[in-house]
C-alpha cells in the first residue's frame, strides 16, 4: 500500500491517538506527507469550532484524481481498480485497471470540457450503479468541476431541487437504472425535474439499455460524445481548501443541506480512515454496497480505496435479487475480503435463513463492517457467525455525510469490535458527551448528546450557498463544539454506542429523512389541514415513518386518501420517504407554543401508551388520550 501511517497494534493505537490529541498539526501532517502534493501546505490547520473558519492544509496545492490514480500508473497501472458487477447475474463482471481507469476518467473530463464545464461549476450526478458514475465524479475532480450527486431513487422533485440549489451546470444520468427485476425510467423522471432546471445547459446519457432512444435538444449520449475527444487530460492543479463535491442531506427542518467538501481534507481524511479501520492489505478487494448518491459510496468505493490503490468494487443491483444469497455469491466469486453493508441490509437477509450464505465458500472474508445506522444485536451476532464464521472483526462505523470520513470504530483485528457499541474514536477524533445543560459529561460512562471538540480534516466547511444554517445547525448548539445530531452511551471502558438521532432526522433503512420534508409533501395533497411526521421502531428498515394527519373533510373515502398520502410523498421525495402507517387525528398535542410535541406522538407510534412525562403544559391534552384510542 503507498500509505503508512497505519495502527499496527494495539499500543500503536493509543500512541497515535494520543499524538493526534497532543499534536494535532504533527500528526496530520504525517498522514499529508503521504500523499502527492504540487505544492506542499504552508499551514496544517487553522480556525475553530468557535470561529467556524477551520481550514486544512491551506496554501497546499493537488489534485485528488492525481492521488487516486497517476500515482499508482507505475507500480500497480495493471492491477483492478474497480470491479464492476451487473444488476443481470447472467451478464459479466466489468473488471477496469488503474491505466484503464485513468484513460477513461481522462476521457469523460473532455467530454465534460467540450459540454463547457470548467474548474468551479457543479456538475449533477443522477444515475444507477454503473461505471460511468465512478469514472464521471472522478472526472469532476480531474478538472476541478465539483460533483453533486443525486441517488437515483429520488424523484423529479428533489433532483430539481437539489439541481437549483447548487446550479448545476451539467446533469449526468442514464437512460434506465436496473435494480434487481425493477427498471427505473431514470432519464424520463430527469427529463421531469429538467423542465423546471434553468440552470442546465447540457445533458450526458449513459445509454444502459441497448434500444435506442431518442434524446431531447441539449442530451447526447455519452458514447457519442466520447467519440470527438481523446483520453488525455492534465489534471487540474486545485488549492487545498478548493470544493470537491456537494453531497445533500435531510435536516431537521427545511430544504436538504447541501453539504461542500473540499479536496485536501477530505482526500487525507478519506484515505486514512479507510486504510486504518480496515487495516487493508496489498492484494485485497474491498466491497462497499452502498449506492455512490450517499457518502459511504463516495468515501468508500471511490476515494476511499482509490487512494489506498486497492481494488474497490461496484455493485449494479440489489442484495435479494435473483434471491437472497446475492451478495454472498459475489463475495465467493470476487474473492471479497472486507465487506461494508447497512445494518437494515443484513436484518432483511436474516430473514430469508442461513441457507443463502452456507450455500457460498465466504473463507474470502476477513473484515465485516456496518456504517448507517445502530445495529442490534441480534444482526450483529448473525453477520458475526453466519457470514463472518465468528472469525472476522467486525467494525461497526459511526459516521456522517458531514464527517467526510469514519469517526468512532474499531481498527479491525487490532482494538476490540463491542457488539452494538462503535466502540472507540479514531485518532483526531474528540468526541464528547453532553448533558442537559450544555456542559460536558465528565465521567466516563455516561449517556449524552454526541459532539465533536475539535475540528479534524475531513468535516464538511460550509452547507453550499447558506453558511449561516451551517453555523445554527452545527456550531451554535453548543458554542465551541460540533454537534452531530445523535444521542450516545459510554461505557466505563471508553466505548461509544449511538443511541439515535436526538433530532427531527428518522434514519430509515439507513437513509437520512428530515421530518419535516414528508410533512410539507404531505400538505400537498388539498384535503389535508396538517400533519406530523415521527419514527417507530420497525424490524427491518431500523425506524419507520408514522404520519398523523388532521384531515379537512373527514367524510371522504380514507383508504383512498392513504393511498393518495403515500403516492404524494414518492412522487415529491421519492419511495424511501413513504409512510408506514397513517393516523387521521382531530388534533395533534401542542405545546403553548405552538410546537407539536413529538415525543409524544413517537412514543404512540412505538406502542408506548403511558409514561408521557408532563403533558400539562399542552395546549390541548385531552387529544393525547383521542390519538392513543
Ligand atoms: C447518521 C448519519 C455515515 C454514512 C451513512 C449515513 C447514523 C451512521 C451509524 C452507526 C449508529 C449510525 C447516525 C448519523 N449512523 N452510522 N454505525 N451506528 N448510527 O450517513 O446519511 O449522513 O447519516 O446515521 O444517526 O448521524 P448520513
Amino acid at each position: 500500500m503507498g500509505l503508512t501511517m497505519k495502527i499496527s497494534s494495539k499500543e500503536d493505537y493509543s500512541i497515535k491517538y494520543s499524538m493526534a490529541a497532543d499534536n494535532p498539526e504533527l500528526y496530520w501532517a504525517k498522514v499529508a506527507e503521504l500523499f502527492k502534493w504540487d505544492k506542499k501546505w504552508d499551514r496544517v490547520s487553522s480556525g475553530s469550532l468557535s470561529d467556524h473558519n477551520f481550514k486544512w492544509f491551506e496554501g497546499g496545492k493537488l489534485n485528488i484524481t492525481n492521488n487516486c490514480i497517476d500515482r499508482h500508473l507505475k507500480t500497480k497501472g495493471d492491477e483492478i481498480a474497480v470491479v464492476w458487477v451487473p444488476n443481470n447475474p447472467s451478464e459479466p463482471d466489468v473488471k477496469i485497471s488503474f491505466r484503464e481507469l485513468h484513460a477513461r476518467v481522462c476521457r469523460f473530463a473532455n467530454v465534460l470540457k467540450s459540454r463547457g464545464v470548467a474548474k468551479g461549476d457543479r456538475v449533477c450526478f443522477y444515475m444507477g450503479m454503473v461505471p460511468e458514475l465512478l469514472v464521471g465524479v472522478l472526472a469532476c475532480a480531474r478538472i476541478g468541476a465539483v460533483h453533486s450527486v443525486v441517488f437515483g431513487g429520488f424523484s423529479a422533485n428533489s433532483l430539481a431541487n437539489r439541481i437549483k440549489d447548487c446550479e448545476a451546470k451539467v446533469l449526468v444520468t442514464c437512460d434506465i437504472s436496473n435494480r434487481g427485476d425493477k427498471v427505473i425510467p431514470l432519464l424520463d423522471i430527469a427529463n421531469d425535474a429538467l423542465t423546471s432546471s434553468a440552470t442546465i445547459s447540457s445533458t450526458i446519457v449513459v445509454q444502459v439499455n441497448k434500444e435506442t432512444k431518442t434524446l431531447q435538444e441539449n442530451q447526447a449520449w455519452l458514447h457519442d460524445l466520447e467519440k470527438l475527444v481523446t483520453a488525455e487530460c492534465p489534471y487540474e492543479v486545485m488549492d487545498a481548501e478548493d470544493p470537491l463535491f456537494i453531497l445533500y442531506t435531510s435536516g431537521s427542518t427545511g430544504k436538504p443541506k447541501g453539504l461542500v467538501h473540499t479536496t485536501a481534507g477530505y482526500m487525507v481524511y478519506a484515505a486514512h480512515t479507510f486504510e486504518n479501520v480496515f487495516q487493508i492489505e496489498s492484494g485485497d478487494v474491498h466491497w462497499c454496497s452502498a449506492d455512490i448518491g450517499w457518502i459511504t459510496g463516495h468515501s468508500y468505493i471511490t476515494y476511499g480505496p482509490l487512494l489506498n490503490g486497492s481494488t474497490t468494487v461496484m455493485f449494479e443491483g440489489v442484495p435479494t435479487w435473483p434471491d437472497a444469497g446475492r451478495f454472498w455469491e459475489i463475495c465467493e466469486r470476487l474473492k471479497v475480503t472486507h465487506f461494508y453493508t447497512a445494518p437494515t441490509a443484513i436484518r432483511a437477509l436474516e430473514c430469508f435463513g442461513e441457507a443463502y450464505v452456507s450455500k457460498y465458500d465466504l473463507s474470502c472474508l476477513k473484515v465485516l463492517g456496518t456504517v448507517g445506522e445502530p445495529i442490534n444485536e441480534q444482526a450483529w451476532n448473525w453477520y458475526h457467525q453466519v457470514v463472518g464464521k465468528s472469525k472476522c472483526p467486525i467494525v461497526d462505523t459511526w459516521w456522517q455525510t458531514e464527517t467526510g470520513g469514519i469517526m468512532i470504530s474499531a481498527i479491525a483485528g487490532i482494538t476490540p469490535s463491542v457488539p452494538t457499541f462503535a466502540t472507540k474514536p479514531l485518532p483526531g477524533v474528540c468526541p464528547v458527551l453532553m448533558n442537559d445543560d450544555g456542559e460536558e459529561i465528565e465521567t466516563r460512562d455516561g449517556e449524552g448528546k454526541l459532539c465533536i471538540k475539535r475540528p479534524w480534516p475531513g468535516m464538511a466547511r460550509t452547507i453550499f450557498g447558506d453558511d449561516d444554517r451551517y453555523k445554527d445547525t452545527y456550531l451554535r448548539a453548543y458554542p465551541g463544539y460540533y454537534f452531530t445530531g445523535d444521542g450516545a452511551k459510554r461505557d466505563q471502558s471508553g466505548n461509544y454506542r449511538i443511541t439515535g438521532r436526538v433530532d427531527d432526522v428518522i434514519i430509515v433503512s439507513g437513509h437520512n429523512i428530515g421530518t419535516a420534508e414528508v410533512e410539507d409533501a404531505i400538505g400537498v395533497h388539498d384535503n389535508v389541514v396538517e400533519s406530523a411526521v415521527v419514527g417507530y421502531p420497525h424490524d427491518i428498515k431500523g425506524n419507520a415513518i408514522k404520519a398523523y394527519i388532521i384531515v379537512k373533510d373527514s367524510s371522504r373515502e380514507m383508504q383512498n386518501f392513504r393511498e393518495e398520502i403515500i403516492d404524494v410523498v414518492a412522487e415529491l421525495l421519492g419511495p424511501i420517504a413513504k409512510p408506514d402507517a397513517i393516523q387521521i387525528v382531530e388534533g395533534l398535542p401542542k405545546t403553548r407554543s405552538g410546537k407539536i410535541m413529538r415525543r409524544i406522538l413517537r412514543k404512540i407510534a412505538a406502542g408506548e401508551l403511558d409514561g408521557f412525562g408532563d403533558t400539562t403544559t399542552l395546549l390541548n391534552p385531552e387529544i393525547v388520550d383521542k390519538i392513543k384510542d
